[in-house]
């Protein structure tokens, strides 16, 4: 929860198709969820893939989003249980149906912070997957929004893309909600060996300098597999380099969070109380846990600070386990 103790809601979004928004919409929540946040995925688009990617038949699901937004059923009647922490609202493809409906009755840009805006002391993030377009659907996840995230892959030329995004920002901003911040820009599907990647990245750190994560997403054929399979990356393969990937995203997307500062804290003072000799055993042991390549990269004495920060995950995992925190305790309480 933000300061406030009401829940962040974010929207993943971008006009473009296949960017990498559900995969991303996905995996965050369930890495908050697994780390003790209380979280609601929210799934915008009538394609249903983030409701697949949890692990559902969109066929088989009768009550969706569009029931709550339309007034028609409660929360608890449309909410599914996915796992500890983690609840979805569901969409599947009637919805398509109800989009042109909404057109007619323009008051309908507030369906959804409608169905949220009550939510929000239930939850620490309220996570929205955008459908690939900038319709009725987006406007009303970037109204009910309190911040956005914008999920851009190497594929096209992001700028050409971004701009027309970036008007309907400013068309929502004025509008519909003027708290509305633009949190941040993710990169996926990296492939560094190409020229093409590096360039779109130096295309975003330009225009976006304050904007861009550092953490990435590389092409990893893994994240596919785990969404066929209906789980996350976590669930699926937390070895694998998509693990590592959205691991490294969260902790950056969330590191302005004041729970996760306190716990970072944490953990900060705990390792500075231990003597020379047992910090140099955490961290060797946390760089027995980074892959190989990032490790070698570490050993090579690379200055980068993913691969820093990575190497401090790895460390606060084991000083979890000799010092476990509990969650909302104060930092000044520790
Ligand atoms: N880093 C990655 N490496 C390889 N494949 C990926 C990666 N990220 C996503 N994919 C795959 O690429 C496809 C598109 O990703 P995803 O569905 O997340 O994009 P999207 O922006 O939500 O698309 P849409 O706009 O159609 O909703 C999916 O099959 C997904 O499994
Ligand atoms: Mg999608």
């Amino acid at each position: 929860m933000n300061s406030s103790g009401l829940a962040h809601i974010v929207s993943f979004i971008i006009q473009k198709g296949g960017c990498g928004k559900t995969t991303t919409a996905a995996n965050t929540a369930s890495y908050l969820a697994l780390n003790g946040f209380k979280v609601l995925a929210v799934d915008m688009d009538p394609q249903g893939n983030l409701t697949q990617h949890f692990g559902y038949d969109t066929d088989q699901i009768d009550l969706t989003v569009r029931h709550l937004m339309m007034k028609e059923k409660s929360f608890d009647e449309v909410v599914l249980h996915r796992s500890e922490n983690l609840d979805v609202l569901p969409n599947n493809i009637e919805t398509a149906a109800y989009e042109f409906s909404m057109y007619k009755t323009m008051a309908r840009e507030y369906a959804l912070r409608d169905v949220l805006e009550p939510l929000r002391n239930q939850y620490d993030f309220i996570l929205i997957d955008c459908p690939p377009n900038l319709g009725i659907f987006s406007l009303n996840a970037l109204v009910a929004s309190t911040e956005f995230v914008l999920v851009v892959a190497p594929e096209f030329f992001p700028m050409r893309a971004i701009k027309p995004f970036y008007e309907t920002y400013q068309m929502v901003k004025k509008n519909f909600n003027r708290t509305l911040k633009f949190k941040g820009v993710l990169m996926t599907m990296c492939d560094f060996r190409t020229r093409h990647s590096q360039e779109v990245r130096d295309i975003l750190q330009r225009n976006f300098p304050s904007k861009l994560y550092k953490s990435y997403i590389r092409v990893n054929v893994t994240l596919k597999e785990a969404s066929s399979a209906g789980q996350s990356i976590f669930e699926y393969a937390p070895q694998s380099i998509g693990a590592f990937d959205y691991q490294n995203f969260v902790e950056e997307f969330i590191r302005d969070h004041q729970a996760v500062q306190n716990k970072n804290q944490y953990y900060e003072n705990k390792f500075r109380q231990l003597s020379p000799t047992e910090q140099k055993e955490i961290l060797e042991f946390a760089r027995k846990n980074l892959t190989q390549y990032t490790s070698q990269r570490l050993q090579d004495g690379e200055d980068d600070a993913i691969l820093q920060q990575a190497l401090i995950i790895e460390r606060n995992k084991i000083l979890e386990k000799l010092f476990p925190y509990r969650h909302h305790q104060t930092a000044e309480n520790p």
